[in-house]
């Protein structure tokens, strides 16, 4: 299962993209990528501070919950991989899930390299905890540019797939967009659910259109049942 800001909407976290989305208001350029880190950290600090506290006030949805039902009762593996940094799969019940595009609670030190949970504010003056160098912590996030996380991990499991599912994304962003063409070419039975059609939706056998709290539980409820 591959999941996108899509279902985490309904929990009040904006998506990227859609009308209201985080790169409607923001220049992704001018945040999520290495080189704006360098140019201007304290807006960096202040934009992923902002999403921090907006995450803390949202709670997971049925989408969320509906998809830790699945991994605890479905007779085989589940395998969830999202986009998100948010920690909402968790919080719904998710175990083990593979943050490829990394957390928002956590943070990096680009001095010792560690990375650490993190909740609450960061600026240019905080230090490592591991280290105790100042001003080198970044948000344990990937920008634009870097390699995603697990990628050797998920790229096992989409080989060996037999059932992939796509939720709440628009399949503009690559590696995670590519997914289905793995899952496709192992044999897998491709699924989208995505409240309208996504860059990639020709390469689904079914997609369904609808709201994620609604069309993941109901899924899941299909799943189960057989
Ligand atoms: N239910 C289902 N789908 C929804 C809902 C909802 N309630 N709300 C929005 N969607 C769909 C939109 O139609 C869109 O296709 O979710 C998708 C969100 O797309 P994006 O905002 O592009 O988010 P995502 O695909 O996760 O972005 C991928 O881009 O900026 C980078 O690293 C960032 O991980 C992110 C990556």
């Amino acid at each position: 299962v591959l999941t996108g800001a899509g279902i985490s909407a309904e929990s009040g976290v904006p998506t990227f993209r859609d009308a209201d989305g985080l790169w409607e208001r923001h220049n992704p350029m001018d945040i999520a990528t290495p080189e704006a880190f360098r140019r201007d950290p304290a807006l960096v600090y202040r934009f992923y501070n902002a999403r921090r506290t907006q995450l803390a006030r949202a709670q997971p949805n049925a989408a969320h919950e509906a998809l830790a039902r699945l991994q605890r009762d479905f007779p085989g593996e589940v395998f969830l991989v999202t986009q998100n940094v948010d920690d909402l799969h968790e919080r719904g019940g998710s175990t083990q899930v593979c943050h490829m595009h990394g957390e928002l609670l956590a943070m990096s030190c680009t001095a010792c390299e560690r990375s650490m949970r993190a909740g609450g504010e960061f600026d240019g003056s905080s230090t490592c905890p591991a280290c105790g160098a100042s001003g080198k912590l970044r948000p344990d996030v990937v920008w634009f540019g870097e390699i995603p996380y697990h990628m050797d991990a998920i790229e096992m499991r989409l080989a060996e797939c037999d059932l992939f599912v796509a939720i709440g994304t628009s399949g503009l962003v690559y590696p995670a967009a590519g997914f289905v063409r793995h899952a496709l070419a192992a044999g897998a039975t491709t699924v989208e659910i995505n409240s309208q059609l996504s860059e990639v939706t020709d390469l689904f056998h079914h997609q369904r259109t609808g709201l994620a709290t609604a069309a993941v539980s109901a899924l899941v409820d299909e799943l189960l049942q057989q």
